[in-house]
């Protein structure tokens, strides 16, 4: 059709990764060492795409953490060397969180010495990866507000160890083991304008945020996630906008780390199915990257051919999923020229 022959014309020779830097921006997915290393198409596709690499699970403690005395770098050093090859920095994830966290460790925060664990940890790890890795997600998901607490963190083995302060002892210890780092905080459920408990959480985050900077804590950036959601109508507007402005009015950079959109429940045909996921990242990227502070995009995968969506949001139709800006034969989507159009009409 006609529509088709437009679209395979602007995709010719789509760039994210030079669309990004033009306006400003990093772009970069995260990956499994493993389907890079299996799959030469999908890491030429990475390579041509991205400037910014991060792992999508090898930094996690489950897999860099196989017993208390032992750090496992295997996969995440091939990450690194990935990145190498891409000539991309990586954005690290992560440090601190409530999932990914083996048994034995869990053990350990309950009847060793959990700070000292923390810190090790954090300074192991930050220092083998410094200069590599120029910013880390220190802290994913700290907020839970179904947990009831007034400041509305999350009741995490790592807050329950620890108390309110292991958000402090991980962003020093982050800072002490690498001083030129970017240290963020990430979570999930910022984005939409027209969600109760998300917007309600913005104001949470944003007290969480405010307090740390007010007690001089090394902190430079919130995180958003961006997993969006395919059937909900895009509601990235005035509210996010002026959310991001207070995040910008604190010094703090903002980074959108893991998006894709979640198009589990969106009916119609895959090119109906691609316009509603394009229009999702189009205008949720507008939004964002019309914030002056907004640094870097990161999403989740880059084709579809790899998405962890696959096997934790399945359609009831049993049609493959199609989060992602490439699709699985690694040609580009409506989403990935949406993002591009985003990227190039950044404001002034
Ligand atoms: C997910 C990975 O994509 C999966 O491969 C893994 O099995 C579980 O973790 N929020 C996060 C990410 O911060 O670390 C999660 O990644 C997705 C949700």
């Amino acid at each position: 059709s006609a529509a088709s022959d437009v679209y395979k014309r602007q995709a010719q020779g789509l760039s994210l990764k030079t669309t990004a830097q033009r306006a400003g921006l990093r772009y970069g997915t995260a990956i499994e060492p493993q389907t890079v290393a299996a799959d030469p198409a999908f890491a030429a596709l990475v390579l041509d795409q991205c400037d910014l690499i991060t792992a999508e699970n090898a930094l996690k403690w489950n897999a860099l953490r196989p017993d208390r005395d032992h750090f496992d770098f295997a996969a995440a050093d091939q990450v690194a060397a990935f990145a190498r090859r891409a000539r991309a920095p990586m954005h690290g994830h992560t440090l601190v969180w409530h999932e990914a966290i083996p048994d034995w460790a869990i053990h350990e925060l309950k009847a060793g010495d959990p700070r000292a664990l923390l810190v090790d940890h954090i300074t192991t790890v930050v220092r083998r990866y410094a200069g590599r890795v120029v910013s880390w997600d220190v802290i994913n998901e700290p907020v839970e507000r179904n947990d009831r607490r007034p400041d509305g963190l999350r009741k995490s083995p790592w807050f329950e160890a620890l108390g309110p302060d292991y958000l402090e002892i991980a962003l020093r210890a982050a800072h002490a083991a690498d001083p030129n780092a970017r240290l963020a905080i990430a979570d999930y459920g910022l984005e939409y304008d027209d969600i109760g408990w998300m917007v309600e959480k913005r104001g949470t985050m944003l007290e969480l945020l405010r307090g740390l900077k007010a007690r001089g804590v090394p902190l430079h950036a919130l995180a958003l996630q961006g997993h969006l959601l395919g059937d909900h109508a895009p509601s990235f507007g005035a509210g996010l906008a002026a959310f991001l402005r207070e995040v910008a009015a604190l010094g703090l950079a903002i980074y959108v780390t893991e998006l894709d959109v979640n198009d589990q429940n969106v009916p119609g045909d895959i090119a109906q199915r691609d316009r509603v996921v394009a229009d999702i990242y189009g205008r949720f990227l507008r939004t964002v990257v019309a914030e002056p502070a907004t640094q870097i995009v990161v999403t989740w995968g880059l084709s579809d051919r790899y998405t962890s969506k696959t096997d934790f949001f399945p359609r009831p139709d049993h049609a493959p999923v199609r989060p992602l800006p490439f699709d699985a034969g690694l040609r580009p989507k409506p989403a990935a020229l949406a993002m591009a159009g985003a990227f190039s009409h950044r404001g002034p």
